[in-house]
């Protein structure tokens, strides 16, 4: 099972770039940068990565971001992340970035943007993984705050396929970025949303009807009304699940509790990601170990949960059929 799981080509479409900070490296940018960090190794910051929900996890990753000063920290960081997809055959991924983390401490958006953007021109180069880049608003801040974050990305539209939603969805929902969601739809940016991680199913369908979104990040509470999964099923909408973020965050108290199997045979367009493996003890690989280790599933489901990324995912048909094709082979010589 370990060797089909990490052999099997993989796309990843749920992965905020800060969440991959390990704490290495965030020692080495704490030293290169003389930011002072309260940890004094990073097994203690290990140590410390013991969540109870969003919120704590929350708390302690905007802290992290603090040593994320410039162009060759986003770089390091997102080259860091490059590797492990290698080593997890992830052929494809699209990346979240949080700006509002970095410009609210007086880092450049251009300084964010270039260092992510300038690893993954190298990653395609050098290991053929295409990858698409996302920027996220954080829905604890307000409308305004998003506008302008919007107003800053325009400078950058050619390197941003979409915006997205992330951090604390309780008592934000998606209602409050409607307009700028709108506004980011007429400059031609694709949407998509966390919705349905801690909230209601409701937040789900807000997404989808008032974001126009075209994925819902997590999205596991849509079992909570049974019309939805069905809406969801027959539309193929897909959705971003994050297996170990949801027992870190105890969504999920244990993994055999999780129901990504149960919606994925419901043929809801359900797909494996990390959200933030630095945090939640594991990449890609490790997420579909997870699952398979906890739920029974087959090497074709297994292989299905692969081919609904490609088919969610934000590149070309050619691509797609390309990206399929390695799935499908994989499956046949396994
Ligand atoms: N949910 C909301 N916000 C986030 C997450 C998440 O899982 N990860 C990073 N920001
Ligand atoms: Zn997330």
């Amino acid at each position: 099972m370990q060797a089909f799981v990490t052999g099997l080509p993989k796309v990843e479409l749920h992965l905020h770039i800060e969440g991959s900070l390990e704490p290495e490296l965030m020692f080495e940018l704490a030293k290169r940068n003389q930011v002072a960090i309260p940890f004094s190794s990073p097994d203690e910051v290990r140590a410390a990565y013991q969540f109870t929900n969003l919120q704590s996890f929350l708390d302690i990753y905007y802290q992290g971001a603090n040593v994320l000063l410039t162009e060759r920290d986003f770089f390091d960081l997102t080259w860091a992340y490059i590797e492990r997809c290698a080593a997890d055959n992830v052929r494809h991924c699209e990346i979240f970035f949080d700006p509002q983390t970095h410009t609210d401490r007086g880092v450049d958006f251009a300084t964010v943007i270039n260092g992510i953007s300038a690893a993954l021109t190298k990653a395609e180069h050098e290991l053929a993984i295409t990858s698409q880049i996302i920027m996220c608003f954080l829905r604890h801040l307000d409308e305004t705050a998003a506008f302008a974050t919007l107003e800053m990305a325009l400078p950058f539209k050619d390197k941003i396929i979409g915006v997205g939603l992330d951090s604390s969805e309780q008592g934000n929902p998606p209602e409050k970025f409607a307009r700028v969601f709108a506004h980011a739809k007429a400059l031609g940016f694709l949407t998509v949303a966390h919705a349905g991680e801690e909230g209601p199913a409701q937040n789900i369908v807000d997404a989808i009807d008032m974001l126009q979104v075209s994925r819902v990040d997590h999205g596991v509470s849509c079992v909570q009304d049974p019309a939805l999964v069905a809406s969801l099923a027959a539309s193929r909408m897909p959705l971003t699940v994050c297996p170990l973020s949801n027992t870190k965050l105890k969504v999920f108290e244990h993994m055999a509790d999780h129901n990504i199997i149960e919606l994925l045979r419901q043929g809801v367009c359900v797909t494996i990601n990390s959200d933030d493996p630095a945090y939640f003890g594991g990449y890609m690989t490790a997420n579909f170990m997870a699952v398979a280790q906890a739920l029974t599933v087959s090497n074709t489901e297994l292989a299905q949960l692969s081919l609904n990324a490609i088919e969610a995912s934000f590149i070309s048909r050619e691509r797609k059929l390309e990206l399929s094709q390695e799935v499908l082979s994989y499956l046949q010589q396994a």
